[in-house]
């Protein structure tokens, strides 16, 4: 990684600060020629710089507040710090919110990835990778798995703007032969991950002996990935992957679980009744299955996922009962006027 000045945007959230924080604190000798990693976030409702809380000291780390549309910002930026690479992770990343607020991810999701993109390129930022998901490909329903080309069929104003952003980003390719290219995840989990998604959402509304609200009939399946995990694929397609290409990156089949087994699961690790799930109507336009064929980013590059779900479910519990303030401080915050919005009428 000779002399890689990297760019992280979107950095002070959930998958970015794990990613971060793993890239300064690993050993991994791969990382030895890293000269600087620069993140740019706006701090939105989702970001926190309790997330980055530890790494202001190494010389090798620096956080910017702003936005990834501003141009003159982002300029400077790129400029000032010789960025060589850019990876972002910035997006309003949450479906429920999509479906109350679509156009703020059309402004982020889209318009944001597009100004980036654009600057990068003018800059002579050597390699652009963008951050996607899975969710791209719509829902699977009960057999097969998403592969590259599975056809873009995206259900939520979510996952049409990242959609979009990928095509985006492989229209640069095609159009500039500019070096950028595009990973595809499924579901992470982990620490520092913000408690309106379903795994530290029902973490700690279970430590609070709080309703676990199962949209449907929990038998929705997603494929979790640790975030470590996560970290490890992003590192090899940024280093090795090529451009213009997309690769996805999932859990293993042991880690296709159905929402309820995971509710099921959380309750039991932290000992709390069965009593606390309540089945509530339903997502609109709800994916029914997300599964992940990864063998192109395997055979191409070496990866696999190592972290089994069960383990890793238990550590992030863990964690989450170890940091009660980090999430204690969301929970009494700006978010309950979501949740309230979102929820009240769902658990009534
Ligand atoms: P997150 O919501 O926790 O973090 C998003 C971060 O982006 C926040 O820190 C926020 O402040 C920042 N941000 C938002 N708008 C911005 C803007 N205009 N300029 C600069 N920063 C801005 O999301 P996450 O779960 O960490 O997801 C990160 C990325 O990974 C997203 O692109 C998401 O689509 C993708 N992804 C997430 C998952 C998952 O399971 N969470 C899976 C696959 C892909
Ligand atoms: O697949 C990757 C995607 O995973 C990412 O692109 C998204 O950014 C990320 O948010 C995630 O999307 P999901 O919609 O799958 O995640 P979420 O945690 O919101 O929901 C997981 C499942 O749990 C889904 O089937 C909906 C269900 N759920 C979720 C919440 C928040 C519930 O049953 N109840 C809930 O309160």
């Amino acid at each position: 990684m000779g002399n890689m000045r990297l760019l992280v945007t979107g950095g002070a959230g959930f998958i970015g600060s794990n990613f971060v924080r793993w890239l300064l604190n690993s050993d991994d000798a791969s990382h030895a020629s890293l000269e600087k990693v620069v993140v740019l976030d706006l701090l939105t409702y989702a970001g926190n710089l309790a997330n980055l809380s530890g790494l202001d000291q190494s010389g090798k780390f620096r956080f910017v507040r702003g936005d990834i549309r501003d141009e003159a910002l982002v300029t400077e930026l790129l400029q000032v710090e010789g960025i060589t690479h850019v990876a972002n992770f910035a997006a309003e990343s949450h479906v429920d919110r999509s479906i109350l607020d679509p156009l703020s991810f059309v402004r982020t999701n889209i318009e944001g990835t597009q100004v980036l993109l654009n600057l990068s390129r003018a800059a002579g930022v050597t390699r652009y990778l963008q951050i996607s998901t899975d969710e791209v490909y719509g829902s699977l329903g009960a057999e097969g798995r998403f592969v590259e080309t599975t056809p873009l069929d995206p259900s939520s104003a979510y996952s049409a703007s990242k959609a979009s952003a990928d095509l985006l980003v492989l229209a640069c390719h095609r159009t500039h032969g500019y070096n950028a290219l595009v990973t595809r995840c499924s579901n992470n989990y982990g620490p520092y991950q913000f408690p309106e998604k379903l795994i530290p959402l029902f973490v700690t509304n279970a430590l609070e002996d709080k309703q676990l609200p199962v949209y449907g009939d929990g038998k929705n399946v997603r494929s979790w990935l640790h975030v470590d995990d996560h970290s490890r694929a992003i590192l090899a397609v940024l280093l090795n992957g090529r451009a213009g290409e997309v690769y996805n990156i999932g859990g293993s089949p042991e880690a296709e679980w159905e929402n309820i087994r995971v509710t099921r699961e959380i309750l039991s690790i932290l000992g709390k009744p069965d009593s606390l799930m309540r089945y509530v109507e339903d997502r609109l336009g709800h994916d029914r299955r997300y599964a992940v064929d990864y063998s192109k980013i395997k055979a191409e590059l070496g990866w696999e996922p190592k972290v089994r779900f069960e383990d890793g479910l238990r550590m992030t519990v863990e964690w989450y009962l170890q940091n009660r303030q980090w999430w204690a401080t969301i929970k009494s915050g700006e978010y309950m006027k979501f949740y309230e919005q979102y929820y009240s009428h769902r658990l009534a």
